[in-house]
């Protein structure tokens, strides 16, 4: 058991799917796995451990923003062996040819800072996916019936941002889509030397100011898991 996570250490399978919000890993582990048990509910932030084919799978969530991701990682990877981490949440679409309930394949995470940053002084450190589970979920986003997007994207601290600039800085340079967790993620597995991943699924649109509709979040939702599975094992 760890601060943050009370499972007992077998109890956590080497991949772990991390959706921000507890209650859609509940949602995940009925809906896509099999034998799925809750490992643990400290704080509410559950976690559940059953098998997807055949293989072993945890579902747990990360929270909101990247302090709390941070948190998660950090015990997943160091405590628990944790060799491979897909964060599934939503972002907000900030390119016009990016639409809402399109998927975004994060290859690169731009962040103003990370809780690493005062570890980096003045180095400008470029979180960096995993390129095998990156080429995997490519292959695998065919397959389902999806608009895809691979490229950079926006981790940032918050999400009621008064830096109108930032945004249009970011979309003049192809930043596709913002989220908040995605980069801290990025950072803990390059440096413990680990695979990740953010697949996110357009929830909302800078843009537009569409927003996905609450009975269309469940099917889009269910295609990124789809694409994160396939691609964790592929
Ligand atoms: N900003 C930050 N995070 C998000 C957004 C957003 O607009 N939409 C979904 N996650």
């Amino acid at each position: 058991m760890t601060v943050h996570i009370g499972a007992e250490k077998g109890q956590i399978a080497e991949t772990v799917l991390m959706p921000g919000d507890p209650y859609r890993a509940k949602w995940v582990a009925e809906t896509f796995l099999d034998d799925a048990e809750l490992v643990h509910e400290v704080r509410g932030m559950f976690g559940f451990t059953g098998s997807w084919k055949g293989n072993r799978v945890t579902i747990q969530g990360s929270g909101m923003g990247m302090p709390s991701m941070s948190i998660y990682a950090n015990e997943l990877i160091r405590d628990y062996g944790a060799k491979t981490l897909i964060r599934i949440g939503s972002c907000g679409g900030m390119q016009e040819h990016v639409k809402v309930r399109d998927v975004i394949i994060a290859m690169t995470t731009t962040s103003t800072s990370t809780p690493s940053s005062t570890m980096f002084r003045e180095l400008n450190f470029a979180p960096c996916a995993d390129y095998s589970l990156l080429s995997a979920a490519v292959k695998a986003a065919k397959s389902v019936d999806v608009g895809v997007h691979v490229g950079g994207i926006y981790s940032s601290d918050t999400f009621y941002s008064e830096r109108k600039d930032l945004d249009e800085q970011m979309q003049r340079h192809g930043i596709l889509g913002v989220e908040m967790e995605a980069a801290e993620l990025y950072t803990l597995a390059n440096r413990y030397g680990v695979r990740a991943l953010g697949i996110m699924t357009v929830s909302d649109h800078l843009l537009t100011g569409e927003a996905l509709p609450s009975d269309q979040r469940e099917k889009s939702f269910g295609d990124m898991v789809e694409i994160a599975l396939n691609a964790a094992f592929a």
